[in-house]
């Protein structure tokens, strides 16, 4: 049973068809009062966004994409990864409960089923001084795709399970267990989101292979900071952080 959303998902805006939901949301709060837990919820999206400038593809049906507006205010901007931190625990914690195979957090905060990725997150602070003002929360979730054109490394939960999920469902359940996971940053549970976040990770203790400029080489996840550096530990015994576009992943 679904208790209702204190937070995230009080409010839900169903669209048909918009560029971005993160887009979408952005021109809402330039021109509304917007309470904190607004939902956009698009049918389709003709021009979604992933992180670092990159597009995110998704078809109508198939795909589940939303964005939720959050006003983290109790957040130090130096504390800003804790937010992602806490809603890829609660991304993991929504995914373990729908799948039967293991699904990882890979760093910063992909959804991957085994070493495929099957959803993204694309987080938007809007700073004012010292603290987070608002906070643009965009998921897209590969649901029903079978077909991958191009995007070897991608699968969805129908692949994965052979089932089809219902977006809308599948929306209110992941909404239920993000809101739990704010509240607990809301309510200083910081120790409780690092532990979790970190034990969900591709790689977290485990060694695996890494790409850094023209080297490979072997290293294990030992921590992701809260300016969301991730801290590999190598073969050496000796530990190197990375910020998001320095390192590849070879799996
Ligand atoms: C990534 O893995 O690169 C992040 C992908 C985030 C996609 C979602 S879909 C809903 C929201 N609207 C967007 O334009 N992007 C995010």
């Amino acid at each position: 049973m679904m208790s209702a959303p204190l937070i995230i998902g009080n409010t839900l805006l169903k669209l048909d068809a918009v560029e971005s939901t993160n887009t979408w949301a952005h021109t809402l709060l330039k021109n509304q009062n917007i309470h904190e837990g607004l939902v956009v919820w698009a049918l389709d999206q003709t021009r979604g966004r992933g992180q670092m400038g990159t597009n995110w593809h998704s078809v109508p049906g198939e795909s589940l994409t939303f964005s939720v507006i959050l006003s983290p205010g109790f957040l130090p901007v130096k504390d800003q990864f804790l937010l992602n931190k806490a809603i890829s625990a609660g991304l993991h914690e929504y995914a373990t409960s729908r799948l039967p195979a293991s699904v990882f957090i890979k760093w910063p905060n992909d959804l991957y089923i085994g070493y495929k990725k099957a959803g993204g997150v694309l987080i938007e602070n809007i700073l004012s001084g010292t603290g987070i003002q608002h906070s643009i929360i965009g998921i897209g979730l590969n649901l029903n795709q079978h077909v991958f054109e191009g995007l070897p490394g991608a699968t969805s939960f129908l692949q994965e399970t052979g089932k089809r999920y219902n977006p809308e469902e599948e929306l209110h359940l992941l909404l239920s267990i993000l809101d739990k996971w704010y509240l607990k940053l809301r309510n200083g549970h910081q120790e409780e989101i690092r532990l979790r976040y970190s034990q969900c990770l591709l790689g977290w203790q485990r060694p695996l292979k890494f790409r850094h400029k023209d080297a490979v080489f072997t290293g294990m996840v030992s921590a992701v900071d809260n300016a969301g550096y991730l801290h590999l530990t190598l073969e050496d015994g000796t530990s190197e952080k990375f910020g998001m576009k320095e390192i590849e992943w070879l799996f």
